[in-house]
């Protein structure tokens, strides 16, 4: 089990405001993972309640939610359409501790979408053109031959896909997780509700 003087749950029982805790434990993340301390899996459902899993990256989060970006028409996009509840979960191996976030889902504003877009390295715009993400690909080369056709066909700047898009988790539920000793882990669940903007927290069993 990993020492150190913020793994007493302190940090969680004093915690009043989510988001303030969140940061911290994700400037923790930063400093001890490997790599994507911001990798989240993102849970959707299907109109009639089926669910998948797959993961994201967390690219802001803020008083306005938890936000990623991805292709509209990917299997993700179908269900965000269709259902628009969304639950995250990132687990933090190097800090032993878990975050988990559900609430209601919106789409980004196109001028957010675009200024993200634009940030991004050429080739991953490019990719996110050649890209039918979800969707059957016959073959490598078969991508490979899109993405060397679209590099031809905006030899300058890549605009954005119209599909490719961005998605906020305004979150009604987070829930900090912390190992500690023989399971006995600390939990603590922030909730509201979507007209409330202020907190409550109550300490869960383990
Ligand atoms: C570390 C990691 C980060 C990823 N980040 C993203 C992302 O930010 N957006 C995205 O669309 N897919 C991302 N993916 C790929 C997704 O996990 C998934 O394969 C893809 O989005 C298709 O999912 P879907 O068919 O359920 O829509 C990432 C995968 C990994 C392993």
């Amino acid at each position: 089990m990993a020492q150190g003087s913020d793994r007493t749950g302190l940090q969680m029982q004093d915690a009043d405001d989510p988001l303030a805790l969140f940061r911290k434990w994700m400037e923790d993340a930063r400093l001890s993972e490997l790599n994507d301390p911001n990798a989240m899996s993102l849970a959707t459902c299907t109109a009639d309640g089926r669910p998948s899993v797959r993961i994201v990256l967390l690219k802001r989060y803020d008083e306005n939610g938890f936000a990623f970006y991805t292709n509209g028409e990917s299997r993700k996009g179908a269900e965000l359409r269709a259902n628009h509840h969304a639950a995250l979960c990132l687990h933090w191996k190097s800090r032993q501790r878990q975050v988990r976030i559900e609430g209601s889902i919106a789409e980004l504003p196109p001028a957010d979408v675009d200024a993200y877009f634009k940030r991004r390295h050429r080739m991953s715009q490019i990719g996110a053109w050649a890209s039918e993400q979800s969707r059957p690909l016959a073959s490598r080369e078969e991508l490979i031959r899109r993405t060397e056709e679209i590099e031809r066909r905006f030899p300058d700047e890549v605009p954005r896909p119209p599909y490719w898009t961005g998605f906020v988790v305004t979150p009604e539920r987070i829930e900090f997780w912390e190992e500690r000793e023989y399971r006995l882990h600390d939990r603590f669940v922030f909730e509201r509700t979507a007209s409330n903007t202020v907190w409550t927290k109550q300490r869960l069993y383990p």
